[in-house]
């Protein structure tokens, strides 16, 4: 399996920034993923050509309704989103989601036909303290959908994510170890087929090693997927 290069580009980016999806599309950046703001995925779509995959960075749980200023899963594939990213720490911190309310909105991405991005990731707090594999376990247990069809989680410490801090590539490979245990005890067979992305402070300079550890199936980028240079160079490493 190749690996998976997916780029989040969180609360960033203007009209003008769709020049930089073109970039990726045009040069070398086929099997790309990349979830743009909302405001966005409809250009980026036509500008991808289908040669990188767009997705949302959220969906709501509901197909529709009485939820203003929410966007729902079925809305990101009628524009031609391919996936979403549900559960990303940031939107646990901002946005008080919940482990369930996750599953939720993994259980409609998947209803819409998308690929779901699970995130889960210890904090600081919560690594110092040895609970890193307990907090996996409950984040798994919790935001799981009920089987792994076009399933993918993303292993994100939060004290990674935009700090320039990486874990080392033993803890790397722990924390995907587990993981990887913790979906074949649930989905048995079908949980080896489920890709394990790394994400939190990923460059082009990091990305081969942390690429080359086993059950690393991929990155999820932030920062540094902004540009179409430096996701490629994150792409050439891969
Ligand atoms: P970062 O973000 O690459 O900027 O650390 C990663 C993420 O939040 O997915």
């Amino acid at each position: 399996m190749p690996a998976l290069i997916v780029g989040n580009w969180k609360m960033n980016g203007l009209g003008e920034d769709i020049a930089e999806i073109a970039a990726m599309a045009g040069s070398g950046g086929r099997g790309l993923w990349i979830a743009p703001p909302f405001t966005l995925i409809d250009r980026a779509v036509i500008v991808s050509a289908g040669a990188v995959k767009i997705g949302g960075q959220d969906c709501h749980a509901n197909e529709k309704g009485a939820h203003t200023g929410c966007v729902s899963a079925a809305m990101l594939a009628d524009l031609g989103a391919g996936f979403v990213i549900v559960g990303h720490s940031e939107r646990r911190r901002d946005n008080g989601e919940t482990d369930a309310g996750v599953r939720a909105k993994a259980i409609a991405g998947k209803a819409a036909g998308l690929e779901v991005i699970l995130c889960i990731g210890e904090t600081q707090g919560q690594r110092d303290a040895g609970e890193t594999e307990a907090v996996l376990a409950a984040q798994l247990e919790g935001s799981l959908p009920d089987d792994a069809e076009a399933l993918i989680i993303a292993y994100e410490p939060v004290w990674a994510i935009g700090t320039g801090r990486t874990p080392t590539l033993d803890e790397v490979a722990a924390a995907h170890r587990f993981i990887r245990e913790r979906l074949a005890a649930r989905f048995g067979g079908a949980g080896h087929g489920v890709r394990i992305l790394y994400g939190g402070s990923v460059t082009p300079a990091n990305a081969g090693e942390l690429l080359r550890v086993d059950e690393v199936g991929g990155v999820l980028v932030g920062g540094a997927s902004l540009t179409a240079q430096s996701l490629l160079a994150i792409a050439a490493a891969a």
